[in-house]
């Protein structure tokens, strides 16, 4: 079951009070859309939107038993369409944003779609069936260059090169089809050593690969942007990000932005219990702001 994280400082943050509007542009396993309908009610709304079909039944399943439909609209959407989206169902207004970036424990652990390294799984880790890129197609028809940059961009992987040549090598006798056959390239293409850190080898290959797939620092990009043009005045944005890439955009957004007043000066962690019980929260970084204008 996937655990949301910092629920206490999301809360903070928005400050949802009753009857008030949210959109969460990640529902996920709908752990934060829950928190955001008990604070609102009885009358305030929630416009939840996710990439992943499989997310709708788990979050219709929760809203039925917690008897909450009637106040939730949930969509399968790109975050990079949330301007669109929300015009279009007169979902208005908008009191605060949360963006809660990545995957969630249940794509990476039941979703079948290769995005762990531990389980023999196609690679595919697409978010949405709807994506015609995945995770295979890349490994086996993108370029040597192509390949070194994601791995040394996204995944800044000390070895991309190194394990580009690896893949290409690989699939010149045999097609690459499964996480174990690429986690098997890793391993032969970085030293030794490697494999005595504290995380797995492909670690950094498996993520590179699901963010190029799912192009996931462009749609935050446009995400950000859109979800300002959004905001009631004094309405929050959230963004709780796992890594370094996504939280310099979000950052350097946030300065630069002439209608936002940051209120997160540093990034927001979790505290060592949230970590101990939930070890994912390790990485989350939240930083929040405040539409001005
Ligand atoms: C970390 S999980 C969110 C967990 C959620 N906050 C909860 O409490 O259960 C991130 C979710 O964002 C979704 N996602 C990733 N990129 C997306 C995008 N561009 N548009 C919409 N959803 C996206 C993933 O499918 C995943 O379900």
């Amino acid at each position: 079951m996937h655990i949301p994280v910092l629920q206490d400082e999301v809360i903070e943050y928005l400050a949802p009070k009753p009857n008030q509007n949210f959109i969460d542009a990640t529902f996920g396993s709908g752990g934060h859309t829950m928190l955001l309908l008990e604070k609102t009610a009885p009358k305030g709304k929630v416009l939840a939107l996710d990439l992943d079909a499989d997310a709708l039944l788990r979050i219709s399943i929760k809203a039925k038993q917690a008897k909450v439909q009637a106040r939730l609209q949930m969509i399968e959407e790109n975050f990079s369409n949330i301007l669109r989206a929300t015009q279009e169902r007169k979902f208005k207004p908008v009191h605060g944003i949360l963006l809660d970036l990545g995957l969630s424990s249940d794509q990476l652990e039941n979703s079948g779609r290769g995005f762990t390294f531990q389980k023999s799984e196609p690679l595919d880790m697409r978010y949405s069936k709807k994506n015609p890129t995945t995770a295979e197609k890349i490994v086996n028809f993108w370029s040597k260059r192509d390949l070194e940059y994601i791995l040394k961009e996204y995944g800044e992987e000390e070895f991309s090169k190194e394990i580009a040549e690896a893949i290409i090598q690989a699939r010149i006798t045999k097609e690459i089809t499964k996480t174990n056959q690429l986690v098997d390239i890793v391993l032969k293409a970085t030293p030794k050593w490697q494999g005595k850190k504290k995380i797995h080898p492909a670690t950094k290959t498996f993520q590179a690969l699901r963010m190029a797939v799912n192009q996931e620092l462009e749609n935050l990009k446009i995400a950000l942007l859109k979800s300002v043009e959004l905001l009631e005045d004094q309405g929050t944005l959230v963004v709780i990000s796992f890594h370094s890439l996504e939280d310099k955009i979000v950052k350097n957004f946030f300065k630069d932005n002439p209608q936002l007043l940051v209120l997160t000066k540093k990034p927001v962690v979790a505290q060592d219990k949230e970590i101990e019980q939930n070890p994912r929260s390790r990485s989350a970084k939240l930083r929040a702001a405040r539409k001005t204008i």
